[in-house]
């Protein structure tokens, strides 16, 4: 492509160097769309005649097609997806396809085809937390009342609905949507036009560019428009964040697996077993999560790193985007869909969940809450409710094993009626604030999701 300017080839291991086409293959249906879109405005300008772009616009069509059926020659000689798809249209097309890259550089047309690219990928991850979230709802349905031990610092702290806490990662899913959306509204600029870093002296309508390609605007700077990767960045960003809610959910499903808890039994088919050790059945999809999520934070650092002291403008740099942006999106997928079909065959075990969750301490809260009612001031009853815990764990039994004489010689205030405090089931509704467990908040929760997730 430059061959008039050099005298020599490229060494072969500067071709092996820099290369992308192993990698960057994977744009070449943006970079065919960016292209038919291109030859239109040339049109337009007057530098193609309309035959000229309609041979183009089939040319590039045949070799999509070629692309497709897997019966295209990729050549690391040709560096690129954008040379490599241009060569072989100039194969076909002689000088008609040589007149394409007039008024382009591959510095706008990458910056295009990424932005192309990473838009259809954020439409499918989205379409991917969607369906992650309705699954959640879904088992937080089939759920129902089932009651399990909430924790902080891994230590029983108050009883939940197991809906509630499925719950938790529905919206922590949804603010994901949300950058991703938002994401998605800064990506959405035509940077076409930009040329190497100029603009170009033919003028072409990047707003026609922009309609065909369904941009709602263009750069307004052609040098900042070919060395942005902002949208790349926001994008890692946001997967390492995604990444980050998945691995929870993969660590709490490794928690809920357990002998140790049972709440929940992994399906067969989203488990493995051990080489040596007949009985095992390992979470590995919910291990491979959390392992993976270190990835999406790498590539993020990764990108960052690159771009921080690129002076302005493009930069050669610029093409190690590519491998970090296409491996964050791949593991995001798949990390998407195996949690899905690894949360949606899960057995739970409520029963399980319950016995763990019906200890009387989980409602020493509870029972502070009943001191105040009766005008204790919060502190004092705390210290009262931590000395009956004391002297239930010095005889060896439950809150709800003492008497009323014994509940009285700590404090007077107590009558006949604490024992109704610590009844599990009892307790479970009094907590209706809006954004807590009362079944009947959860429920509705449970219908605003499915409402929501529905539409
Ligand atoms: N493969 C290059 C990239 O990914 C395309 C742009 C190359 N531009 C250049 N002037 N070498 O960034």
């Amino acid at each position: 492509m430059w061959k008039g300017r050099f005298q020599t080839d490229t060494a072969p291991a500067v071709k092996h160097y820099g290369e992308s086409i192993s990698f960057d293959w994977r744009l070449y249906r943006h970079d065919i769309r960016g292209s038919i879109a291109h030859a239109a405005a040339l049109e337009k300008a007057g530098i193609l005649t309309p035959g000229e772009k309609q041979s183009i616009e089939s040319g590039l069509l045949a070799i999509g097609a070629e692309i497709d059926r897997g019966e295209f020659d990729f050549s690391i000689d040709l560096e690129d997806v954008h040379m490599n798809i241009e060569s072989a249209l100039t194969r076909r097309l002689g000088s008609t396809g040589a007149k394409l890259h007039t008024a382009r550089s591959r510095n706008d047309q990458v910056a295009l085809d990424l932005r192309l690219y990473l838009r259809d990928e954020i439409d499918a991850i989205s379409s991917g937390v969607r369906a992650l979230q309705s699954v959640l709802v879904g088992l937080a349905d089939t759920a129902g009342d089932a009651v399990l031990p909430g924790y902080t610092h891994l230590q029983r702290a108050q009883p939940v609905l197991f809906a509630h806490h499925l719950l938790a990662y529905v919206e922590m899913l949804e603010r994901d949507l949300g950058r991703l959306a938002d994401t998605r509204t800064r990506m959405n600029v035509m940077p076409l036009g930009s040329g190497a870093i100029a603009g170009s002296t033919i003028l072409l309508d990047r707003e026609l560019v922009a309609r065909l390609l369904d941009f709602p605007s263009v750069t307004r700077n052609s040098m900042d428009a070919v060395s942005d990767r902002d949208f790349a960045c926001e994008l890692l960003a946001a997967l390492a964040l995604l990444g980050m809610h998945l691995s929870r959910l993969g660590e709490d499903s490794i928690l809920w697996a357990s002998s140790e808890f049972r709440f929940v039994t992994v399906d067969d088919a989203y488990a493995t077993g051990s080489s040596l050790m007949p009985q095992k059945k390992n979470p590995d999809v919910a291990e491979l999560t959390r392992g993976k999520t270190g990835r999406l934070y790498g590539n993020l650092l990764s990108l960052l790193t690159t771009l921080k002291g690129l002076p302005m403008t493009y930069n050669r740099d610029l093409q190690e985007d590519k491998e970090a942006v296409f491996d964050s999106v791949d593991t995001a997928r798949a990390a998407l869909e195996v949690m899905a079909g690894m949360i949606s065959t899960l057995t739970i075990h409520p029963a399980r969940m319950r016995a763990a969750a019906d200890d009387a301490n989980l409602l020493a809260t509870d029972l502070a809450d009943y001191l105040v009612l009766k005008k204790v001031p919060f502190r004092d009853a705390h210290e009262i409710v931590g000395k009956l815990v004391a002297l239930a764990a010095a005889r060896g039994c439950g809150l709800r094993d003492l008497t009323l004489p014994n509940f009285q010689s700590v404090s007077p205030v107590f009558e006949a009626d604490v024992t109704s405090v610590l009844d599990l089931d009892a307790s479970m509704p009094k907590r209706a604030a809006i954004g807590a467990p009362a079944p009947d908040n959860v429920r509705a929760e449970i219908a605003r999701w499915k409402k929501a997730l529905h539409a």
